[in-house]
């Protein structure tokens, strides 16, 4: 899907990730993640602004996404929860900051949608003080068999349908990176991840 397509399908999706903010869908993992959170964050692909309501205070937040009704929605988040977020309209897979530019790099939800999960993990690693944290929120293959034969038949239609890939294995895909993984919670028959990494300097 080229990506000026893959844009427009996350705009049209942008009421319905608004709504799962407002509900507080995945509470509980987002608030035992984004708890390590600090000083100055970098949240990719933020969609609505999800995680928003979780942050610590104190932290100052940089937020990127593609989307431009995403942002819009995640802009009117920050303003409902009083926190002063630098948003910036820009493709996660070309994007450019200095080497240790950020506290805390943070992904929740993204990786399934990237051309390459991996260069973009590697960039992480990049953007984040030698005494920083990647925090990671991501699913992917289920360790269940059957779930995971089931994911892989759907694939091509969820990417159509949606624009993100169901068939990742997600933990290899981070594993291969260079991230350097401390801590791992999954959940869901192994789709979804809680990932607390260090970068490899
Ligand atoms: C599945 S949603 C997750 C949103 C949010 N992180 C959350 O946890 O609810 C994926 C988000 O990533 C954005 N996105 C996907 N690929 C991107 C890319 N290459 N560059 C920037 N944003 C991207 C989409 O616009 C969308 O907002």
């Amino acid at each position: 899907m080229n990506r000026a397509d893959l844009i427009k399908k996350f705009d049209k999706q942008a009421r319905w990730y608004e709504k799962r903010r407002i509900q507080q869908a995945q509470k509980e993992w987002r608030q035992k993640l984004l708890y390590f959170a600090r000083g100055n964050v970098l949240e990719v692909a933020v969609g609505a602004g999800a995680n928003f309501s979780f942050y610590p205070p104190g932290v100052r937040i940089t937020a990127v996404d593609f989307s431009p009704e995403m942002l819009k929605r995640a802009r009117n988040a920050a303003d409902e929860y009083g926190i002063e977020v630098e948003f910036i309209q820009s493709d996660v897979e070309t994007l450019t900051f200095p080497p240790d530019s950020f506290d805390t790099v943070v992904s929740t939800l993204s990786l399934c949608g990237y051309e390459d999960p991996v260069g973009v993990l590697n960039r992480f690693s990049r953007w984040c003080r030698n005494d920083g944290l990647i925090l990671l929120m991501e699913h992917g293959l289920s360790s269940n068999p059957f779930l995971s034969f089931l994911q892989k038949a759907l694939d091509p239609l969820a990417y159509r349908l949606v624009g993100c890939h169901q068939n990742r294995d997600m933990m290899n895909l981070i594993r291969s990176s260079d991230l350097v993984v401390e801590k791992v919670e999954s959940h869901w028959a192994g789709v979804v991840h809680l990932v607390w990494a260090k970068p490899r300097k």
